[in-house]
């Protein structure tokens, strides 16, 4: 993976038809999907219960872009080698989910993965402000984590302010959660990289008519 800033669309698999996710990766990424956005959730950090290691490792030989593994869980670090195997190439943990977010992104890089940090909404910019250096992506949350389809929450503020505190640095900026044509300029313009979409890439489309995936995807981006 080489870093840049370019817009990059995530598609988050939470949205998409969970009998069938081998063929649901296969048409995100040939209708032009950047990255996979995987999204674990526990039944404890969040009122969700979504999937575990076993079944990332089985999405792994279909996504021949980016693994983008967002863990809702806690506690984080007894699962990240499982997570490892599974061949996440990006592992995102959340500030809120421990109490020592540094160990837990070492911990990401020392398996072997890109280590990213996830902010809840009600969660300022500066709570990363001392993990900057050893992380490699910030997530925003733009809705509270837990469910797909849920309406966006303004967070440019919290954008502007953490594109301005990563400097130089190579860290992505993430946004997750009410991302749509409507809402994806706002982020964009305040400094985001990445946009996670679940419903609004896969409303209306399937496997096979996945050129609507492609369609909702080109109308995030030329709104952008
Ligand atoms: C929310 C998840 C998101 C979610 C986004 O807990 O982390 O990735 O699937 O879904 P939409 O784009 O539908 O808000
Ligand atoms: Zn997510």
């Amino acid at each position: 993976m080489t870093f840049d800033r370019s817009l990059k669309i995530a598609p988050s698999i939470l949205s998409a038809d969970f009998a069938n996710f081998g063929a649901e990766i296969r048409a995100i990424e040939d209708q032009g999907a950047d990255w996979v956005h995987v999204d674990v959730m526990d039944g404890h950090f969040v009122p969700n219960l979504t999937f575990g290691p076993p079944a990332v490792k089985a999405f792994r030989p279909h996504v021949k872009t980016v693994m983008d593994v967002h863990l809702m869980i806690s506690p984080v670090d007894a699962y990240i080698d499982a997570y490892a195997d599974a061949g996440a190439d990006i592992l995102t943990a959340h500030v809120e989910a421990g109490p020592h977010i540094h160990r837990t992104l070492q911990a990401i890089r020392g398996a072997g993965m890109k280590a990213g940090v996830a902010l809840n909404p009600g969660t300022p910019a500066e709570a990363v402000a001392h993990v900057l250096d050893i992380a490699d992506l910030v997530c925003v949350m733009t809705v509270n984590p837990g469910f797909g389809g849920q309406s966006f929450i303004d967070m440019t503020a919290k954008v502007r302010a953490l594109r301005e505190m990563i400097g130089d640095r190579e860290v992505h900026i993430e946004i997750d959660g009410g991302v749509d044509p409507t809402t994806a300029p706002l982020v964009r313009a305040a400094g985001a990289d990445v946009l996670v979409a679940g419903s609004a890439v896969f409303r209306g489309g399937s496997v096979d008519a996945r050129h609507v995936y492609g369609r909702n995807m080109a109308a995030i981006r030329e709104a952008c």
